[in-house]
């Protein structure tokens, strides 16, 4: 019996070492395995054997089976890692280190926001993400901006529609959602959460229902700062905003303020700034970010009580900023995740 049981092993192992795919395997497994298979002819000559002999035998064809079941496991192991490499190549390590930082490319919208926020977080600001999804009153009604502004348009804004209802973000009846159009949004978030000293930025996504061409889009990318504090001036603003736009672009770039609105800020600005690294647009004043105090009825709407407290904003499109530093001359070319674009990109160089 001993001899019929090695006689079934090494078949098995045979069998077993010669299967190559799916089918083999099946196929010899109800061959070995199966309920006519040739583990089931041995059990049944222990019927033959004196019956004191009968367990042991028993035992040592179990022993025998439990081998060949591990064998059969082991073989499906084989099987599937062959499937997996047929079908997804080499398996990769994604922990393993590039071999150097000459080979990783990064986004160049990446690229500007981890500048904007290695520079800022140098003067001690922190960095606070809002949501896309907005209601009426962060974007607008808290911001100061009256329901006749433009902006507010339907053709300027995406509108989810009356009726929706979005989970854990709360609304008033008569208010919609909207995509947030602006990063602004953030202030209030913050005002409403925090008591000051702030001083954040916050880079992000917004979205205006702008027609698609080479410098609109209708997704784009806005970095917020907002400052507040005792005794915060323009003075503070416009010196914050120098030292960006030096280490930025350069010791040689300057920047200038002129006056212009926004509803929540009381003086508004708009900052120009100029370099001599810009290439094609070398020493040109160049328009770049929208900034002001905080107007007081923003305060108001956040809770902020005091005299004592004052404060600046301001923000400015990410796109905008890497088509100047970049030479990019399409705003289209972010979104599309060419290679041939995004390889100019290295992590290396900034
Ligand atoms: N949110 C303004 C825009 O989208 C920019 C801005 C930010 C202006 C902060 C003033 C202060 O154009």
């Amino acid at each position: 019996m001993i001899s019929q049981i090695d006689k079934v092993f090494e078949e098995a192992q045979t069998t077993i070492s010669s299967v190559s795919s799916r089918v083999d395997f099946d196929n010899a497994r109800s061959k070995i395995l199966g309920p006519n298979g040739i583990f089931r002819e041995l059990m049944k000559l222990l019927s033959d054997l004196p019956k004191e002999e009968r367990p042991s035998m028993g035992q040592a064809i179990n022993a025998c089976k439990n081998k060949v079941e591990e064998m059969f496991e082991n073989k499906l192991i084989e099987i599937e890692g062959r499937e997996t490499t047929a079908s997804f190549g080499q398996p990769i390590d994604p922990t393993l280190m590039p071999i150097s930082n000459e080979e990783i490319f990064c986004h160049p919208l990446t690229k500007i926001k981890n500048r904007m926020m290695e520079i800022f977080s140098n003067l001690g600001f922190s960095t606070v993400e809002g949501s896309e999804i907005e209601t009426e009153w962060f974007c607008f009604d808290a911001l100061n901006t009256p329901e006749s502004h433009p902006s507010r348009d339907d053709r300027d804004t995406f509108y989810f529609g009356k009726d929706v209802s979005i989970e854990n973000v709360s609304k008033k009846n008569d208010e919609q959602y909207v995509l947030r159009t602006q990063t602004s949004t953030v202030q209030i978030r913050t005002m409403l959460q925090r008591k000051p000293p702030i001083r954040i930025l916050s880079p992000g996504m917004v979205f205006r229902r702008d027609a698609i061409d080479a410098t609109h889009y209708p997704t784009f990318h806005q970095c917020e700062g907002l400052v507040v504090g005792e005794g915060i001036t323009v003075c503070d603003l416009k010196s914050i905003l120098d030292f960006f736009f030096k280490k930025l672009t350069g010791e040689n770039s300057e920047i200038r303020i002129r006056p212009s609105f926004f509803p929540f800020v009381s003086p508004g600005f708009e900052v120009d700034f100029r370099s001599k690294n810009l290439g094609k647009l070398s020493n040109r004043w160049i328009e770049i970010c929208g900034c002001g105090m905080v107007a007081p009825n923003v305060f108001k709407n956040c809770g902020y009580v005091s005299d004592k407290i004052s404060g600046f904003a301001f923000g400015m499109g990410i796109e905008r900023l890497a088509m100047l530093l970049y030479g990019i001359d399409d705003i289209r070319l972010f979104f599309q995740n060419d290679t041939r674009f995004l390889k100019q990109f290295k992590l290396s160089m900034f």
